[in-house]
């Protein structure tokens, strides 16, 4: 059943991944104008049959976030066809896990360019509508791993630590706009990317979680809807951990 408290538009890249699609069916749920982002084809044309299938109607963009006159492109049609974009969730993401001493450069790049670079791209392009309509929601998801560092995930973890940096930058900035900007720091939830880590190496981390699980993704989608939320004017430029106790500071 749709709540309908709210109209407002959200943008979610990486809408097709897992966290992303629990986020689009949170949103729509919770009456929010959903639109996603999404980087493959194939991907997105099974995406929007599935979600079809179970009910929701949610337009995907094509975008390369890490690509800023791509991200560009997006964001203008976007605007065209569906309208003004009042809450943008900076979710894409990748992995490219391996000790330093054998990373290849193109593994420090394409994470950083897709996991930090992609939230420069989006949100300057969609910051200046907000500051005009003074409102937006600007919600960042890093991960435990960039609050904690990760054996296997230098790229992974500067990329997600740079994002609460820039968070807690552009919360100074757009204060006084009525737009707020967090980070979402989730542990380890069942997705596809947390699978493809080795079924031992992920039993042990699982062992070191308090709550003795991974996390759900409609549990990290509850908290995005919560953030996006007009009752959250007050909170900005804070670091939201979702992770079962796995790090706490
Ligand atoms: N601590 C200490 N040593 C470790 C270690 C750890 N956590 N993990 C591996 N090692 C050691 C091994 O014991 C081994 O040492 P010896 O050679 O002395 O025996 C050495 O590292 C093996 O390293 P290799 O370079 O040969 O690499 P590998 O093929 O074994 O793989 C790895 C290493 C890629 C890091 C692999 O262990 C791995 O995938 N780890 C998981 C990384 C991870 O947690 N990724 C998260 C992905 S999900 C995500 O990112 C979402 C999110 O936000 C949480």
């Amino acid at each position: 059943m749709e709540k309908s408290n709210n109209k407002r538009t959200v943008l979610i890249t990486g809408a097709t991944g897992g966290l992303g699609t629990a986020m689009c069916k949170e949103l729509h749920k919770d009456g929010y104008r959903v639109v996603g982002n999404y980087h493959t084809k194939e991907k997105a044309d099974k995406w929007m049959e599935m979600m079809k299938g179970e009910g929701f109607d949610i337009k995907l963009f094509y975008g390369d976030v890490s690509d800023f006159e791509s991200a560009g492109e997006m964001i203008k049609n976007i605007e065209q066809e569906v309208g003004t974009i009042d809450t943008l969730v900076n979710n894409a993401g990748i992995t490219r896990d391996g000790r330093l001493a054998k990373m290849k450069k193109e593994d420090w790049y394409d994470v950083v360019n897709t996991n930090l670079n992609s939230v420069f791209n989006c949100t300057r392009q969609v910051v200046d509508g907000m500051i005009e309509r003074n409102f937006g929601r600007i919600i960042n998801i890093s991960s435990v791993n960039g609050q904690r560092g990760q054996f296997g995930q230098t790229n992974y973890s500067a990329a997600k630590a740079g994002m609460h940096g820039f968070t807690k930058s552009l919360a100074m900035e757009v204060a006084k706009y009525g737009i707020t900007v967090n980070t979402i720091s989730p542990g380890y939830i069942a997705t596809d990317m947390v699978m493809a880590v080795p079924e031992k190496v992920l039993t042990q981390i699982i062992a070191q979680v308090p709550m003795g699980r991974l996390g759900g993704t409609h549990e990290v989608a509850h908290l995005v809807s919560f953030l996006a939320s007009e009752e959250t004017s007050f909170i900005t430029g804070a670091n939201y951990s979702i992770n079962g106790g796995q790090h706490v500071y």
